[in-house]
């Protein structure tokens, strides 16, 4: 009963400032799981390999204190996932450094190797621009296209093509604009979702959060960008554009 009358209590706008608040709260959850997710799950394959490899009768000091390394940099990059979620759920304009896209790719990308390797997927870097300065956060960049990358891994895992590609390439839209494209050559998006597929909770994957392009997408107008997807004979192209420096 109280909770009825308090309703009462309230007016239109109220009810309506409450809701926003409670989605904000639940999307900002939800992201921060999404996210925290990919550092904490390399960090329990690269524990994994470190034990087999201290398991080894010849322990290589090098290849030990590689992974070392790598586990660092994953637990460092969780530990700003709450930092860098804020920006985005509080639309706090992001830091304007000057960054390289191609760093961004390549960074991205060797940390999602071994994660492609292991599904046979070939992940191809292409770089068609001078025009690769922009600015930005780089690790929401980052992460931005690694659920790009990621999605398309997805894609192309029940598929039984002879060549399973993901192809990342930057290229020039126009003199303003500089894109990452995200090309895979996997079973594409399904017809029922394709107009919301960056709307939060959207998914078609029994075990997917529906976030991973909603993240992506919020990423990139905070950037003062767009986000596109195009059909491919095959597949799918995944576009973020960005304006130059
Ligand atoms: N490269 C892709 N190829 C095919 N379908 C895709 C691709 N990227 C996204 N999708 C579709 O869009 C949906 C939403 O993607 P996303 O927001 O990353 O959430 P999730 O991966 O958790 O399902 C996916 O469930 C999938 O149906
Ligand atoms: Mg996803």
């Amino acid at each position: 009963m109280s909770t009825v009358r308090e309703v009462h209590s309230l007016d239109a706008s109220d009810i309506g400032r409450q809701w926003e608040r409670e989605m904000a709260v639940r999307v900002m959850t939800a992201y921060v799981a999404h996210e925290l997710n990919h550092p904490l799950g390399t960090i329990i394959n690269l524990t994994n390999i470190l034990a087999r490899r201290l398991a080894d009768p010849v322990v290589r000091a090098k290849d030990i204190s590689h992974h070392i390394q790598n586990i660092k940099a994953e637990a460092i990059r969780a530990t700003s996932v709450i930092r860098n979620m804020r920006m985005l759920t509080e639309h706090k304009p992001p830091s304007h450094e000057s960054l390289n896209l191609i760093d961004v790719c390549h960074d991205t990308i060797a940390r999602m190797r071994p994660i492609a390797r292991a599904k046979q997927i070939r992940i191809r870097f292409e770089i068609r621009t001078a025009l690769v300065r922009v600015r930005g956060v780089k690790e929401l960049l980052e992460t931005a296209l690694y659920n790009l990358v990621i999605n398309s891994i997805a894609a192309l895992e029940d598929e039984n093509t002879a060549s399973r590609l993901v192809t990342v390439r930057i290229l020039a839209r126009d003199p303003t604009y500089t894109a990452i494209q995200v090309l895979d050559n996997g079973i594409g998006i399904p017809g029922s979702i394709r107009d919301k597929v960056f709307e939060p909770f959207v998914t078609t994957r029994p075990d997917g959060s529906g976030l991973g392009l909603a993240i992506a997408g919020d990423i990139i107008r905070l950037h003062h960008g767009r986000v596109i997807h195009q059909r491919r004979r095959t597949g799918t192209c995944m576009e973020m554009m960005l304006p130059q420096e």
